[in-house]
């Protein structure tokens, strides 16, 4: 049997970014979900602040819902002379495919001590925990951040307070396409630097 670490390693260097217009439409149980969400919970944070909060859209209606939601804010927030019905059907269509789509926000906390950007990190540790479980259930995961992730009207349509942030969209389904290999331009040598 593998140990740990080989198992450990390969499910880090096999987790892919598979975008939704790459999934079939199969949804995922929602029993599936819940035994990969608390891996988000086990994310390190400083001063225990558990920054992470998801918005989840799930299943065919879900994920249209939000797709309609995004447009028309889109189009709701756009100047006309920059509208573009291509990016607004882009919008609209994108998580057509996908079974969940969740809203990854930071939740900023009061400890003035803890500052955002560590909230930040640590609200992305949550992300990869969810990414990493997942992918060890077969199920293929888009993180975005396209549209109007940073836009205050997004955070508004929420309830979200100005101190928080939407860092992203998490896609979330089946593929039957082949798993895109990795890639990265350098090795971790050229971005390491030992002291
Ligand atoms: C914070 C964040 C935001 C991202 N936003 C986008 C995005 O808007 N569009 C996109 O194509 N990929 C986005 N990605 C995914 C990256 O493109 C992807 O991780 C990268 O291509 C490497 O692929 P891999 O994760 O499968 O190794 C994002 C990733 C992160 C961490």
């Amino acid at each position: 049997m593998a140990d740990k670490t080989s198992i450990l390693k390969e499910i880090i260097e096999n987790r892919r970014i598979i975008k939704p217009e790459n999934y079939n439409g199969k949804i995922i149980p929602e029993e599936i979900l819940r035994e990969i969400l608390p891996a988000a919970n086990w994310a390190p944070t400083h001063g225990l602040t558990e920054p992470w909060r998801f918005i989840i859209y799930s299943g065919k209606d879900g994920v249209q819902n939000f797709g309609r939601m995004h447009a028309d804010l889109y189009k709701k927030e756009t100047p006309e002379v920059e509208f573009l019905q291509k990016k607004y059907e882009k919008i609209l269509h994108k998580p057509d495919l996908a079974s969940h789509l969740i809203v990854i926000v930071m939740h900023r906390g009061d400890k003035d001590n803890i500052p955002e950007q560590e909230e930040l990190a640590a609200t992305a540790c949550a992300v990869q925990n969810i990414l990493l479980t997942a992918s060890t259930y077969g199920i293929a995961a888009y993180w975005g951040t396209g549209g109007m992730c940073y836009h205050p009207s997004l955070k508004k349509h929420f309830g979200l307070r100005k101190e928080d942030k939407i860092i992203g969209f998490l896609y979330l389904g089946y593929s039957d396409k082949e798993h895109p290999k990795g890639f990265r331009h350098t090795g971790i040598e050229e971005k390491t630097t030992w002291m």
